[in-house]
């Protein structure tokens, strides 16, 4: 990035001659990766049908049914909060209605990533999506998606971390999200034996992908600018608590547009 300061010519007289054109290339897509990257990267396993799959904090389990849908895998989706696994049963009965084999691929449970409730190496993929920031003992987790992993079996893991441009009370407001170290969790997976087979820093990629298509990032980032212009208004009507949940995650959206956050995807491999 440049270091140096515009002159004024530069700001009055050289730069308005370029501004269109350079407004019309920003307006061109990047072609950014989507989500459709995590599935090409399952592909790439080239794992039978029937392969057994952990979807670890698999919250409403949108990406169980479609690892079912799409490989024929058997997918268990764990997750600690009842409500999300009962919603996750719930799409599954929608899901399945036009599809039944759905019935028996997909089952959900509750359970944590620290005390998996599943038998050792009986599992060929751990499918991990946002989750590993609310998980504070990162090696009990490891090491349970270790245990269960049969030899050579691989975990699949996207996650957003702070980058050096997000300033501290910034990643105050973020909570765990904005304290998540990258270095943390790679000691924590190298030492409970996993190898990285691939790394890919994705930035703000998935955050572009998303706003070119449904507009969700623009649409988070004026309820950011309501929330902390009229905070008073939100917490007199959902309260405090959830006002901070809320701005938590608008905030969050908006970060990882503007580089203050950066999507990673790591696919590791359990040691034999
Ligand atoms: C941001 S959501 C992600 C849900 C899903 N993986 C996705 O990408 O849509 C995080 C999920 O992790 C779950 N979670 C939180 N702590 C966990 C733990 N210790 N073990 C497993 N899951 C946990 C939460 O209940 C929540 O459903």
């Amino acid at each position: 990035m440049p270091d140096r300061q515009p002159s004024l010519l530069e700001d009055y007289d050289t730069y308005p001659r370029i501004e269109e054109a350079f407004q019309a290339a920003l307006d061109e897509s990047l072609n950014p990766r989507g989500p459709e990257l995590l599935y090409e990267m399952v592909a790439s396993l080239r794992l039978p049908q029937g392969a057994a799959v952990l979807d670890l904090g698999c919250g409403e389990g949108k990406q169980s049914i479609e690892l079912a849908d799409r490989f024929g895998f058997r997918v268990l989706g764990v997750d600690p909060v009842r409500r999300q696994v009962g919603l996750a049963d719930g799409k599954l009965r929608e899901a399945w209605r036009p599809n039944r084999r759905l019935n028996a691929l997909v089952h959900f449970q509750l359970g944590v990533a620290e005390a998996l409730p599943l038998t050792d190496a009986t599992v060929d993929l751990v499918w991990c999506r946002e989750v590993l920031v609310l998980i504070e003992a990162l090696d009990a987790a490891f090491a349970e998606c270790r245990r269960v992993l049969r030899p050579g079996g691989c975990m699949l893991i996207y996650q957003n971390f702070p980058t050096d441009r997000l300033e501290p009370r910034e990643a105050e407001l973020l909570g765990a999200n904005g304290r998540f170290q990258v270095e943390r969790m790679e000691a924590a997976f190298t030492e409970a034996g996993f190898a990285v087979v691939a790394s890919l820093e994705l930035g703000s990629e998935v955050g572009e992908y998303i706003e070119e298509r449904t507009g969700e990032a623009g649409r988070r980032l004026i309820h950011a600018a309501r929330l902390l212009r009229a905070p008073e208004r939100y917490i007199e009507q959902f309260g405090p608590v959830a006002y901070d949940i809320m701005l938590g995650d608008r905030l969050w959206h908006v970060c990882r547009m503007i580089g203050k956050l950066s999507g990673r995807v790591y696919l590791l491999r359990a040691s034999d």
